[in-house]
């Protein structure tokens, strides 16, 4: 565990929490609001309050990957039948793929900062709000070779001051789902710049971009 990861402990479950990772997307809280106190001081995750089928359900549903589980029985979370990468409308890179963040297993679940201005990156912390980030979650497709095979690991490689470099079988999603790119290597834009977006163009070099 990185430190950062609160557990809490039910009979048949452990759910952890990564507060660094949420995006206070709040589906959590909405979604199973008996297990997932919103507002409350203290604990605030009681994990035998629901059943443990549609908690598991809940936590993946979870996008920025700061919700996951350890089930007592051993089943684990189902890797994702094909690795996706959504584009947020004016926010982050919502990925959802059996992935390697910068050489790590990074689970199948996260939000990635495409806007530049995170001080979490590579993660999403929303400062894209803030900053006032403007980019289409619909751009159009690009025409290319179909995929033979959707799945397998996706290496995503955060380049310093640069691009996220990503490798293995991804389909690039629009807001609303409609397949943008099918790739097997890309290098996306996260200093919110390119006028290729999503797809790097140079241009962090021109802005002076720093990733750290
Ligand atoms: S990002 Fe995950 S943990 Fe954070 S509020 Fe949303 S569902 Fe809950
Ligand atoms: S990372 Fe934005 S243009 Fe290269």
């Amino acid at each position: 565990m990185d430190g950062e990861t609160e557990r809490a402990e039910g009979k048949d479950i452990a759910v952890l929490f990564n507060g660094k990772r949420c995006i206070h997307a709040r589906f959590c809280v909405t979604q199973d609001p008996a297990t997932f106190l919103a507002d409350v001081d203290g604990p605030w995750i009681i994990p035998d309050a629901t059943d443990i089928e549609y908690l598991c359900g809940t936590i993946r549903q979870c996008p920025s990957g700061a919700l996951t589980y350890e089930r007592r029985d051993g089943q684990a979370e189902p890797v994702p039948p094909a690795n996706l990468i959504t584009l947020r409308e004016n926010g982050p890179y919502a990925v959802r793929a059996d992935f390697s963040l910068d050489g790590e297993r990074g689970g199948f679940r996260a939000t990635l900062c495409r806007c530049g201005a995170s001080k979490n990156k590579p993660f999403c912390d929303k400062s894209h709000k803030y900053v006032g980030f403007e980019a289409t979650g619909e751009p159009p497709a690009k025409k290319g070779p179909e995929l033979a095979a959707r799945d397998g690991l996706l290496a995503i490689e955060p380049e310093p001051d640069g691009p996220l470099q990503v490798r293995g079988n991804l389909e690039i999603l629009s807001g609303t789902g409609r397949t943008v790119a099918a790739v097997q290597t890309a290098r996306l834009c996260r200093c919110g710049a390119s006028k290729t977006k999503p797809f790097c163009d140079e241009s962090h070099s021109k802005i002076g971009f720093r990733s750290a």
